[in-house]
């Protein structure tokens, strides 16, 4: 297996309008990133990834693009990105974009054109099907509620949206489409970024006749993103576009994958497929679900799910395709609140363990700013405390429009799951809105900001940062974190994640007590050897065979 600088990486990602504001207007920008690298190249990360920063009318927050070649008035100019990535690269950091190219806004020239008339040269860049009469097109809900069509009286059509109606689905099957995104991808290369965030990219390619979702009866409120997943000419589209732009620069590519398998993955990012070189999959953010909300869940996930959907994609990719691995990201729940326990006696240890856990598998870690410091999630009193548009528009539906649940119950459901628990502004220091901003927050800032914040965490020997830290200075000396074989110990412990690694002679086991609980098991067997040095811990050295809460291990064995 050919060995590459993006398997030996440490992402870090940052949701710009969250992470520091540099001029006092509430929202985060370019300038206050390049503000802010200095921090980052402490914590030792290689990359950076921004989630999207183009001109936007921000219906979901840049994930609606109204022109890929422009910067949004909000983060700044052009000029400062120029100046941004030449100091990410100054740090000796890469720069990873966010493609946004299964949809557009609504409100990019495209579209707009595309709707003033059937005729229209772009019209067949996006989705459309006839009026008939008021007869939706098929039963696709959104997945952001709602139908997924939109009525364009004008031209007696609906147009396709998976996500919000100001994200009009591109149709990738016309070739000028293709054409357009690969010259805007080249153009962005040429400027100098080093990679691509790709996102949704496996619903690019519809079924042939957008069948009906069958799954809709059954789950009312469901999405049917699903139907547009993985599609007959996905593959078609990715590798013509790795051979016309990707294969061109050295680029680092991670696709986002909903409902994609092992076995789809092996398609995407198998090593000898030329695609991608890694996808985001969703498996082991779904097993706390609700079977009939979806992720508006107050369920607590269960640890063996948990380690059945991990190893299953450790043992599926194993020396053929290449793993990312993730706890957090702007789309879900703080990962301390959800897999660890964030009251304020566990907090820190729960952190840690669930860092160690995650970064010692096979595959490049994403660390989701502000994981790096425990941050938790959030729970606002009123709806109109929120911002994120899947949560507004799941409140709306549910509560308002069919009233199948109260408000009280939706929110408890927000408070574990919506996507702003992991928006809040990054929490920098204990003076006013954490140091994030002088002005008005654009979402309010964690009220624990005052104990949870960069500032203590860079004072405190023992915070989550300089975990962090130990962890990404590990991998980079040591091959066997980044390349080795992966193995499940005690796979049906209900209470202890454990397994190891193996790379020639060298040997990693790692465990981690997912409880409150201490916990009594055989360590020695588990390490089979005289000299395991333990290498990464959140405790104190003690008892062998005894796990303290939340307690983690890394031992390393012949090295
Ligand atoms: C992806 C993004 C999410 C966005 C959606 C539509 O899932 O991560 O934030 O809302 O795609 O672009
Ligand atoms: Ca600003």
């Amino acid at each position: 297996m050919a060995k590459h600088w993006w398997q030996e990486a440490v992402v870090y990602q940052i949701y710009p309008r969250s992470f520091q504001d540099s001029n006092g207007d509430g929202i985060g920008d370019l300038n206050g990133i390049t503000k802010r690298l200095d921090y980052l190249q402490q914590l030792g990360v290689d990359v950076i990834w921004l989630s999207p920063i183009y001109q936007s009318p921000n219906d979901d927050n840049g994930y609606d693009i109204a022109d890929y070649q422009a910067i949004m008035t909000d983060f700044g100019t052009m000029a400062d990105f120029e100046r941004m990535l030449t100091a990410i690269h100054q740090h000796g950091m890469k720069l990873m974009m966010d493609l946004v190219v299964n949809h557009t806004s609504d409100e990019h020239p495209w579209f707009i054109e595309a709707q003033a008339s059937t005729s229209a040269a772009h019209h067949d860049y996006y989705i459309w099907r006839s009026g008939n009469g008021g007869h939706l097109p098929n039963n696709w809900r959104s997945n952001f509620s709602g139908p997924a069509w939109q009525y364009v009286p004008e031209l007696d059509e609906y147009y396709l949206h998976i996500f919000t109606k100001k994200q009009a689905d591109l149709n990738w099957d016309n070739p000028a489409v293709r054409d357009s995104i690969y010259q805007m991808m080249t153009w962005w290369c040429d400027k100098g970024i080093d990679g691509f965030r790709m996102d949704v990219i496996n619903l690019i390619s519809k079924p042939a006749g957008l069948p009906d979702d069958p799954t809709l009866a059954a789950h009312p409120a469901g999405s049917s993103l699903h139907m547009a997943a993985n599609g007959p000419h996905v593959h078609d589209y990715l590798q013509e576009m790795n051979q016309r732009v990707l294969s061109h620069y050295d680029l680092m590519t991670v696709g986002e994958t909903p409902g994609a398998s092992p076995q789809d993955a092996l398609l995407y990012t198998g090593f000898d497929r030329h695609e991608l070189q890694m996808v985001f999959q969703f498996e082991h953010v779904g097993i706390d679900n609700d079977p009939q909300f979806g992720n508006m869940s107050t369920r607590r996930f269960a640890l063996l799910d948990l380690k059945q959907a991990l190893s299953r994609w450790q043992i599926a990719l194993n020396g053929r395709a290449w793993n990312s691995l993730y706890w957090n990201n702007h789309d879900q729940a703080r990962a301390v609140s959800r897999f660890g326990d964030d009251r304020p006696e566990f907090r820190v240890v729960s952190a840690k363990m669930l860092a160690n856990t995650l970064h010692m598998l096979q595959g490049t870690p994403y660390v989701y700013q502000g994981e790096e410091l425990g941050m938790t999630n959030v729970a606002f009193d009123a709806i109109s405390d929120y911002r994120d548009v899947a949560t507004l528009n799941a409140y709306h539906e549910l509560v308002e429009e069919r009233q199948v649940l109260t408000p009280a119950d939706m929110l408890a459901r927000i408070h574990c799951r919506s996507r702003d628990n992991a928006r809040t502004p990054m929490q920098w220091d204990d003076t006013a809105n954490a140091g994030f901003t002088t002005g008005t927050p654009w979402l309010a800032v964690n009220p624990n900001y005052r104990q949870i914040n960069a500032a203590q965490a860079l004072a405190d020997q023992d915070s989550v940062y300089y975990f962090y830290q130990q962890l990404i200075r590990f991998r980079h000396q040591s091959p066997v974190v980044v390349y080795g074989d992966f193995a499940m110990i005690a796979a049906a412990d209900e209470a202890v994640f454990a397994y190891a690694r193996q790379y020639g002679q060298q040997r990693l086991v790692v465990i981690s007590n997912f409880t409150a609980q201490t916990l009594q098991r055989p360590i020695g067997d588990w390490l089979g050897a005289s000299s395991a040095e333990l290498v990464i811990s959140n405790y104190p050295q003690g008892p062998l065979e005894q796990l303290r809460p939340y307690e983690t291990r890394t031992y390393l064995i012949g090295g």
